[in-house]
């Protein structure tokens, strides 16, 4: 999504300059060049290596990287050629100088020269992050026409508990990707999706699970980000990585794991697709030592899970979608039906383990669509990505009715 564009990334001092290493790399897997200024207190927590390595391009921090050869690094080059500039992680006195105009050092020349739109991504202690010199500057670089990607809340490098934490770098590539395709149809809508099986604890060793192999649910979250949708994935157990730079992962072992995941989750969402295999039930009690095989028959008790869908389909307001699959042996769509109807879902994704090639493991699918007013639609055997593609088609129309 990012093939052929140029950035500039402009990191400076500050401890969340680590996450700037992993910035690069998404940046890079997106498809863009990127080229990776440092600021003299970035040096103190980064190596140049370390961006030069990430980014396949040399890294500059000074005007001259030696200064008995006359060769000097231009700034106005540089800041010429990108097509976006981003300054992550931005200290307190680089938004400063910035603010004012001073360019004491490389980073800020180049930053003074460049003619692209500039994304901004502080990063500094709660404190310093709401003094109100900060607060004055930031409104000066909004004034500017710059882009500001606020800080988190969180545990900060000092000890303290606050505002300040770099946005994640997941955060600023959706950013990058919104600002040079602002026309991508999901564009400002946030998603939820599960997916995979949830694994319920017997004992230290052992669980009850399920065969979902997670790739149905992946598959969707990759077409929804691909559409420009802000993506949270809940995820169970699985070996599955995501592609998308933009996709937000939460990892999660057991159904009530997946359901706080969720509920913290869901209030923020547009569109939640919950297409994990949920466990229905958990054992009452988890052994803390591993059980012995003293018996020549075991059992155990269980109790039911939570529902997430029908949890969330309770709390569902208009204008959120959500999505539910039924995964059926028998009476495909009479058990859909009433799974649609009792969970609140706007529409209901059917597969029949009868069909063949459809279910759990399969890199294909076959799924049939079904609707609150009875509408149905069917289609054929399709790989889960194509799938993907035809239900978040559907979940786009409801977005733009
Ligand atoms: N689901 C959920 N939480 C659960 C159980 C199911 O969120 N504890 C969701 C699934 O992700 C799916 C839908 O509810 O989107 C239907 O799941 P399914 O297992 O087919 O139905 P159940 O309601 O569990 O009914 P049953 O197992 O009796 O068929």
């Amino acid at each position: 999504m990012l093939t052929g564009k140029k950035i500039l990334l402009a990191v400076t001092g500050s401890i969340a300059a680590y996450k700037s290493a992993y910035l690069v790399r998404l940046l890079t897997s997106a498809g863009a060049d990127v080229r990776v200024v440092l600021s003299p207190g970035a040096l103190e927590f980064i190596t140049p290596l370390t961006f030069s390595t990430l980014s396949g391009n040399p890294v500059h921090s000074d005007f001259t990287e030696d200064k008995n050869s006359g060769v000097w690094t231009r700034h106005v080059d540089m800041a010429l050629w990108a097509d976006l500039m981003i300054i992550a992680p931005a200290s307190a006195n680089t938004l400063s100088k910035m603010a004012s105009g001073q360019s004491d050092n490389f980073l800020l020349a180049v930053y003074m020269s460049n003619r692209c739109h500039v994304m901004i991504a502080p990063a500094m202690d709660h404190d310093m992050f709401l003094h109100e010199a900060t607060q004055q500057n930031l409104a000066k670089l909004i004034d500017f026409g710059h882009q500001i990607i606020r800080p988190g809340e969180g545990s900060l490098a000092s000890g303290l508990h606050g505002i300040g934490r770099m946005a994640e770098p997941a955060e600023i590539v959706r950013e990058v990707i919104g600002h040079f395709h602002p026309d991508l149809p999901l564009i400002n809508k946030k998603a939820i999706v599960t997916a995979g099986p949830t694994y319920e604890r017997i004992d230290p060793v052992r669980f009850v699970g399920n065969f979902s192999s997670g790739k149905m649910g992946f598959a969707i979250a990759e077409q929804l980000a691909a559409r420009g949708a802000d993506v949270t994935l809940v995820s169970g157990p699985s070996v599955l990585k995501t592609n998308h730079p933009g996709i937000r992962r939460i990892d999660v072992m057991t159904a009530a794991e997946m359901y706080q995941a969720c509920i913290e989750n869901f209030d923020a969402s547009d569109i939640a697709v919950m297409a994990a295999a949920v466990a229905d039930y958990t054992p009452t009690h988890v052994a803390s030592e591993k059980i012995k095989k003293n018996d020549d028959q075991w059992s155990l008790t269980f109790e039911k899970t939570v529902d997430i869908a029908a949890s969330l389909g309770k709390l569902k307001r208009k204008d959120q979608i959500l999505v539910g699959f039924a995964l059926e042996t028998e009476h495909e769509e009479k058990h859909a039906f009433v799974k649609l109807t009792k969970k609140n879902f706007d529409f209901i994704v059917l597969n029949s383990l009868r069909d063949e090639g459809a279910g759990f493991g399969t890199d294909t699918n076959k799924i049939s669509l079904i609707w609150p007013d009875n509408k149905r639609q069917n289609f054929g055997l399709k790989s889960k990505s194509k799938v993907a593609a035809d239900i978040v088609a559907e979940i786009e129309q409801l977005t733009h009715p």
